[in-house]
């Protein structure tokens, strides 16, 4: 049994097919990518997994839990950072993160000690205390992640973590990641910073309109796309075939500087 088990599993909204029998697995100990356009059906997975949202057909199980039929059991076992930020606005992280550790029956005095040592690896003691609402964008990113590793747990689940960080927070929610699995821990996150995906991921997986295009090794993508010695960014454009797209648009941008 593998951390997260997901299997031909189908999301619609209406006409659109967010996700389209949608097979992987995230073994322990290992950072995954999840990769893909946008509207590509990366956020739509990860709320499935989460027990967010019912899919049409096919499983996602979180340490062999279904997430549908016992998304409560799942959240015990996940630290999860949503797409968009969903703060209680008027209270302080301060008080998010006293209110999370009641909800989930933490112990108050250990719970409080691993946070405020995150708090200060995170340059975030002087934020605890001001409104979320008034928190800038990355300041918000950082108190979503004190909340998601709260009750530390085996697996974390970022829906593209690196957007809105500076350089040092990236730098950190990248320490961040590889200091979990050193110490056993599983991850998937999606982005759309192929670098961080390249210096971080054992393993990704390209969606694209709902469908697995390519999964691996950033290696094994290069042989799959047959272009050897490349950068997961020119990888990602050819198999997603978005590269003569992009010639395309370049040029037209090109021209339309020009006059
Ligand atoms: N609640 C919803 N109602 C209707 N359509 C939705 C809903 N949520 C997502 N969709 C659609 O499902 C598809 C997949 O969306 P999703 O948010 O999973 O993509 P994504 O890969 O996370 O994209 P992005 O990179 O922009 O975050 C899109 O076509 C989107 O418009
Ligand atoms: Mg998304």
């Amino acid at each position: 049994m593998h951390p997260i088990e997901v299997r031909e599993l189908v999301k619609t909204f209406g006409n659109i097919i967010a996700v389209n029998k949608l097979t992987f697995d995230v073994h322990e100990g290992e950072v995954y990518g999840l990769l893909g356009p946008n509207g590509a059906g990366k956020t739509t997975t990860l709320k499935v997994l989460m027990g967010l949202l019912d899919p049409d057909s096919g499983t996602a199980n979180v340490f062999g839990i279904d997430s549908t039929s016992d998304p409560i059991e799942v959240k015990k076992r996940v630290g999860y950072v949503p797409e968009e930020q969903l703060l209680y606005n008027s209270l302080t992280s301060r008080e998010i993160l006293e209110f999370v550790a009641s909800v989930r029956g933490l112990d108050y005095y250990h719970s409080k000690k691993r946070v405020a040592e995150m708090a200060r690896a995170l340059d975030f003691t002087n934020q605890y205390d001001k409104p979320v609402v008034t928190l800038s964008q990355g300041n918000k990113q950082k108190a979503m992640l004190l909340i998601a590793m709260l009750h530390a747990p085996d697996l974390l689940i970022l829906d593209e973590p690196f957007s809105g960080l500076d350089v040092r927070t990236s730098r950190i929610m990248k320490d961040v990641i590889q200091i979990h699995t050193e110490r056993g821990g599983s991850v998937l996150f999606s982005t759309h910073i192929m670098e961080m995906a390249e210096g971080l991921c054992d393993r990704v997986g390209i969606i694209d309109e709902g469908i697995l295009i390519a999964e691996g090794t950033l290696d094994e993508l290069r042989n799959q796309s047959e272009s050897e010695g490349a950068t997961l960014e020119n990888v990602f454009l050819k198999l997603t075939g978005e590269e003569e797209d992009v010639k395309k648009g370049v040029d037209a941008l090109r021209g339309a500087l020009d006059k």
